[in-house]
């Protein structure tokens, strides 16, 4: 099944908005696999953000993202990759649709809130480098069975 990796940054857990971002992708149907709040390491930011290298906030991006603790989720569903972009809403706040969590939460573009992985090979690219290999759980959500 197609799996994602999702973030919510620094600005997202500041705000106390880790359950709306989890809850939004829980009631949409997909399945958390695996999560844990941690602080990006210099490094860690540099490599995941490696192709903006060259772009002018950069070293914004760099210093933002290692500023404080971020919730890494890995989540999994059908069309998980694009589905999770749309649910996310344009990078820049103020062009993104309400109803998408940067559309409804967010104000500026250097803290908006949620990373997401913008292709099948970003997504394993990036849950690599942030979970590894053994650290996705796999389980059944046999929910029909008891809620009608
Ligand atoms: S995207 O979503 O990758 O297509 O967006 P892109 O415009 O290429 O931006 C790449 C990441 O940089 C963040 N970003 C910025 N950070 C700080 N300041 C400015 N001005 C800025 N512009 C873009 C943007 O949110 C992307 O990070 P992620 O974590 O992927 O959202």
């Amino acid at each position: 099944m197609e799996k994602t990796f999702l973030m919510v940054k620094p600005d997202g857990v500041q705000r106390g908005l880790i359950g709306d971002v989890v809850n939004r992708f829980e009631k949409k149907g997909f399945k958390l696999v695996a999560a844990k709040l941690m602080v990006i390491s210099e490094d860690l930011a540099k490599e995941h953000y490696g192709e903006h290298a060259e772009r002018p906030f950069f070293g914004e991006l760099v210093d933002f993202i290692t500023s404080g603790p971020v919730f890494a989720m890995i989540w999994e569903g059908e069309d998980v990759v694009k589905t999770a972009r749309h649910m996310m809403g344009a990078t820049k706040p103020s062009e993104a649709a309400l109803g998408t969590i940067r559309g409804d939460l967010g104000l500026i573009v250097g803290k908006n809130i949620i990373h997401g992985s913008d292709s099948l090979e970003s997504a394993e690219r990036e849950m690599k480098l942030f979970f590894g290999d053994d650290t996705v759980i796999s389980y059944d959500k046999p929910v029909e069975q008891w809620i009608y």
